[in-house]
C-alpha cells in the first residue's frame, strides 16, 4: 500500500514527523499506548528484559517501504535500518513491479534441531525413530500443537561425528527457543538409545527447508520511463541489469555484495519485527553457497515484456514469542497486518528481491552515488 492517496496528497516523506506518526497510527490502527511508543515512550522494563546490563535504547530509524503488493495484497513494510537510500530503493523497486507486484510462495517449513553424537550406532537411532519423535513431541505441548510437531528424524555423518537431525514445524514461531529446549531435554535418552555421547544440541540456521520464494516481472517500458534523462533504451536497461546479474553468477566477490543488498531489506524487516536478523544473515549466506560456490540469491531472465526476477531465500522469522516482547516490533507487525509467519516470510522474500532489483537497476546504469547524493542533500537540508 502506498500511504499517498492521490497526487494532491503530499508524499509520506514530505510530511513533518508528527503527521507521519499520526498517519501510521491511523493506518495500523495503533492504540494510544502503541502510538506513544513511536516517540520512545514505553517502559524501560520492556527493553531491559530483552537483554542484560541494559542502560539505554540504541536509536535506529524505523521507516516504512511503500508500494509493496505481494500475491495481490498491499503492504506497508516496516524497515529498521540506518543506511540512506535502502528504504527508497525498496519502495522504488516495488513501485516499478506494479500493477502486479510480487508473486510469492513457500515461507513455511521445517526448523531443524541438531545433535552431535560421538561414538554412536546410527542404526539404533533410526530403529527407535518413533520413540525419539514422540519423546520430542512430549517436551513442549504448546509448541507442538501450534507448529505441528516433529516431522522427521534423520542421521548423517559430519567428519568423525554422527549428526541426529530432527525437523519440526514451527507454526508462527521462529522456533529456536522451543527446539533448543527440546533437544536438550531429550539428549539423555538419545545417548542411551545410541550408546554414544552427545556434545552439541541446538537448532541449525542452515535452513534450506524453510524457503520463501518471490518473483516479479518488470516492464521495460516502465523501466525506461524511470530514467528521466532517457539515456538508455528499454532493451539496453534490461541487457545491463542481466549483465550485472550474470557478473554475480560468475564472481563470488560480486555475489557477496549483491546478496548484502538483498539482506539490506530482509534484515531491516527482521530488526523492525523483533526477529533475529543474524539468523537471516547466516541462513541466507550459507544457502547462497549450497552449490559449492557462493552465488547470487536472485536470478533474472529476459522476457518479452522486460525482465523476470526470482529469488528463493531461507526466512527464519516468527510473529509470536520474542517479536511480541519489543514494543516497536509489535507496532511493526500491526503496520504489516500479517496473520502468519508464512505471510511475513513471503513479504521478506519480496522485499529482498525488490531491494536487489532496485540496486541492479541503478548500479548497471547511472550508478549508485547519484541517489545517495540526493539523500545526502536532503539530510543536509534537515540540518544533519
Ligand atoms: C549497498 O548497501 C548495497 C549494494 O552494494 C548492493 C549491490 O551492490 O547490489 C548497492
Amino acid at each position: 500500500m502506498a500511504i499517498r492517496r492521490n497526487k494532491h496528497t503530499p508524499r509520506f516523506r514530505e510530511l513533518p514527523l508528527e503527521r507521519r506518526r499520526a498517519l501510521i497510527s491511523k493506518v495500523a490502527r495503533l492504540s494510544k499506548k502503541e502510538t506513544l511508543a513511536l516517540s520512545g515512550k514505553f517502559p524501560f522494563s520492556e527493553i531491559e528484559s530483552l537483554s542484560e546490563n541494559v542502560f539505554a535504547f540504541f536509536p535506529l530509524p524505523l521507516s516504512v517501504a511503500e508500494n509493496f503488493r505481494v500475491n495481490g495484497k498491499n503492504y506497508l513494510v516496516p524497515m529498521a535500518i540506518e543506511e540512506p537510500s535502502v528504504v527508497a530503493g525498496a519502495s522504488f523497486g516495488a513501485k516499478l513491479s506494479l500493477p502486479k507486484g510480487f508473486s510469492a510462495s513457500g515461507g513455511e517449513g521445517i526448523v531443524v534441531g541438531q545433535m552431535q553424537v560421538l561414538n554412536c550406532v546410527e542404526e539404533r537411532l533410526l530403529e527407535k525413530r518413533g520413540e525419539i519423535l514422540s519423546l520430542a513431541n512430549s517436551v513442549d505441548k504448546e509448541f507442538v500443537k501450534k507448529g505441528g510437531g516433529a516431522k522427521f528424524l534423520r542421521t548423517r555423518r559430519a567428519g568423525k561425528y554422527s549428526v541426529l537431525e530432527i525437523g519440526f514445524g514451527s507454526g508462527n514461531a521462529m522456533g529456536a527457543n522451543a527446539i533448543n529446549t527440546i533437544c536438550e531435554a531429550i539428549a539423555p535418552r538419545v545417548e542411551e538409545i545410541s550408546g554414544g555421547r552427545i556434545i552439541g544440541k541446538i537448532i541449525t540456521n542452515f535452513a534450506p527447508e524453510r524457503l520463501a520464494k518471490a518473483s516479479a516481472e518488470w516492464d521495460k517500458g516502465i523501466l525506461y520511463e524511470s530514467f528521466p534523462d532517457g539515456n538508455y533504451s528499454p532493451d539496453e536497461i534490461v541487457e545491463r541489469i542481466l549483465a550485472l546479474s550474470d557478473f554475480a553468477e560468475a564472481d563470488s566477490a560480486r555475489a557477496t555484495t549483491n546478496n548484502k543488498g538483498i539482506m539490506n531489506g530482509v534484515s531491516a524487516l527482521s530488526v523492525a519485527t523483533g526477529n533475529d536478523w543474524r539468523a537471516q544473515e547466516a541462513g541466507a549466506h550459507s544457502f547462497a553457497s549450497i552449490g559449492g560456490k557462493y552465488s547470487p540469491l536472485a536470478k533474472y531472465s529476459r522476457t518479452k515484456r522486460g525482465i523476470f526476477g526470482e529469488m528463493e531465500i531461507p526466512i527464519q522469522m516468527g510473529i509470536v514469542g520474542a517479536p511480541l516482547r519489543n514494543p516497536l516490533a509489535r507496532v511493526s507487525l500491526k503496520i504489516l497486518k500479517v496473520k502468519s509467519a508464512k505471510e511475513l516470510s513471503l513479504i521478506a522474500a519480496s522485499l529482498g528481491l525488490a531491494q536487489n532489483f532496485a540496486a541492479l537497476r541503478v548500479l548497471a546504469t547511472e550508478g549508485i552515488q547519484r541517489g545517495h547524493m540526493e539523500l545526502a542533500r536532503r539530510g543536509a537540508k534537515n540540518g544533519e
